[in-house]
């Protein structure tokens, strides 16, 4: 399983790089605005500062919302590095876009998707990644981790190559579940990823295992 964690602060990309276990970043525009990332070329910088960090896959979103300016603004956005990977609205121009970037050989992550239907349009269309969003799923009191499991199904019924990233983690729970189903891809806060460390057994056995090696070694 790929952990991406789901921030544009370089301080916890970087926390996460140096813990040796993240594949990528995803981003989004409100997580660039969190950060205070405005206008052309401060996005662009940053993305730069991102991919200079992480080794590969680097979600940066298109704000146009047209096929043709979707385009354009992907295919600026894929130029910054190699590492970045174009992320998508799932709606009807952001399909057509989506199969327009395969084809010129643009990876592109399908985001805000909801059902299981507009999954299989990512997939159709060629997505490298498309994006359930649990979180906000279990927000309107119904199990986003059905979906996920849902999508796996009918993606390995057509043996789509369009990998599962589970998106809006909200906690370790929501992590490990995914996991279980076979999720590809998990994009969680940093915390989420820190968080799987504890285990109020390991913290007691450790402290009994230095406690007995100072008294054998005083
Ligand atoms: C995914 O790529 C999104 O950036 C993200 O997971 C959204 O999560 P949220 O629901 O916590 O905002």
């Amino acid at each position: 399983m790929k952990f991406f964690v789901d921030t544009a602060n370089l301080n916890e990309i970087r926390e996460a790089h140096d813990l040796g276990v993240l594949d990528g970043v995803t981003t989004n525009p409100s997580l660039m605005a969190k950060e205070g990332i405005a206008g052309n070329d401060k996005i662009r910088n940053h993305y730069k500062a991102i991919c200079d960090i992480v080794d590969n896959n680097v979600s940066a979103e298109v704000i146009s919302t047209d096929y043709e300016g979707m385009l354009k603004e992907g295919r600026e956005l894929s130029k910054i590095d190699k590492k970045i990977v174009v992320k998508v609205p799932m709606i009807k121009d952001g399909v057509k876009a989506i199969k327009q970037f395969t084809k010129e050989g643009i990876r592109t992550n399908c985001t805000l998707v909801f059902s299981a239907g507009q999954a299989l349009l990512a997939a159709k269309a060629g997505a490298s990644y498309v994006s359930p969003f649990i979180g906000r799923i279990d927000d309107i009191s119904v199990d986003g981790l059905d979906l996920i499991a849902q999508i796996r199904h009918i993606y390995d019924n057509y043996g789509y190559q369009t990998e599962v990233l589970a998106a809006s983690i909200r906690h370790t729970m929501h992590l490990i579940k995914c996991a279980e189903i076979g999720a590809d891809v998990a994009t969680c806060p940093l915390k989420v990823i820190t968080d799987l460390l504890k285990h109020p057994l390991t913290d007691i056995g450790l402290e009994k295992f230095l406690a007995d090696h100072k008294k054998a070694n005083s």
